[in-house]
């Protein structure tokens, strides 16, 4: 895959409030999907897409992110000595997945403020961004799509979706123009716009290509909702001077920063599963006969 985006940034450093209980200690992107972790899906993605050097922003508390691509060199004899040649082989690549690097963001100061961490990481050039509770699955990796977009239009991604009504007024809504097929031109955007301000039903939703001066726009951006440094009112200065290009990106979405979208990303994932798929679609049968 030929394209110049080299370099991932993952931010995992936010406290997963919507989650909690189980995010008090672990971390929303360490919750399974059958049997990996979302963040494994979300490396995977960003591997597939021949990004090569990642950078997952974490935070205290967030260390089993690390031991989780690290070798297990206990675990790896045992499995060896066992002859588990499969497994062995499974958990070892986690090792060596990509050149991940970790840095933690000292306080939680919002998205806008973890990606500002990345800064020497990136140095000079466009990277993507994936947000470590949205995984999205499909066979052509929806970073790969973005990055496709930038080699063609030489400016920032995003990528979109639509949502409705209610959901817009919690997220962006962005003023867009078609360019082709999936793609749009994006030239301005409203955080949580009240009905009348909505720009269209696009949103932002999980990933991004980004140039490096948006860290310069990011040093100048004052804390807005929440008190905290939102990446999207960066992400408005760029789209208003440079544009923006979106991707109406194909692939499902499960966002598991929410209890449903983890119970969504766990039935879905475990319907297709080649291990147990059979037995859950023939439990999942069953079940509905009682609901
Ligand atoms: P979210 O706003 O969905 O995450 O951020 P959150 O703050 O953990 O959510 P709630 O509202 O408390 O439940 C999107 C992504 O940005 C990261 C999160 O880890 C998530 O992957 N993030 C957010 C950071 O890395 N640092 C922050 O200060 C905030």
């Amino acid at each position: 895959m030929t394209h110049s985006i080299r370099k991932a940034v993952i931010p995992a450093a936010g406290l997963g409030t919507r989650v909690l209980p189980i995010s008090k200690v672990l971390p929303k992107e360490m919750l399974p999907i059958v049997d990996k972790p979302a963040i494994q899906y979300i490396v995977e993605e960003a591997v597939a897409s021949g990004i090569e050097d990642i950078l997952i922003i974490t935070n205290r508390g967030k260390g089993i992110i690390e031991d989780h691509f690290d070798h297990a060199i206990e675990l790896e004899q045992r499995l060896e000595a066992s002859g588990k040649t499969e497994m062995l082989e499974t958990v070892r690549s986690l090792a060596h997945m990509a050149n991940i690097c970790f840095v933690r963001q000292k306080e939680t100061r919002g998205l806008g403020h973890a990606i500002n961490c990345a800064r020497s990481f990136v140095g000079n050039e466009p990277f993507a961004v994936l947000y470590g509770d949205d995984v999205i699955m499909s066979d052509d990796p929806v970073c790969g799509q973005l990055c496709r977009a930038y080699g063609a239009y030489g400016c920032g991604v995003v990528g979109i979706k639509e949502v409705t009504v209610e959901q817009i007024q919690r997220y962006s809504s962005l003023k867009v123009s078609p360019l082709r097929d999936n793609l749009y031109q994006v030239t301005d955007m409203i955080e949580k716009p009240r009905p009348e301000e909505i720009l269209s039903l696009f949103s932002i939703l999980g990933r991004c290509i980004l140039p490096p001066e948006i860290f310069d726009i990011l040093d100048r951006t004052a804390p807005g909702a929440g008190g905290e440094i939102q990446l999207t009112d960066a992400m408005k200065s760029l789209a208003r001077s440079q544009g923006l290009t979106g991707v109406d990106f194909i692939g499902t979405r499960y966002d598991m920063g929410n209890k449903l979208g983890i119970l969504q990303a766990t039935c879905e994932t475990a319907l297709k599963h080649p291990e147990v798929g059979e037995d859950f679609r023939r439990y999942l049968l069953e079940l509905s006969k009682r609901l």
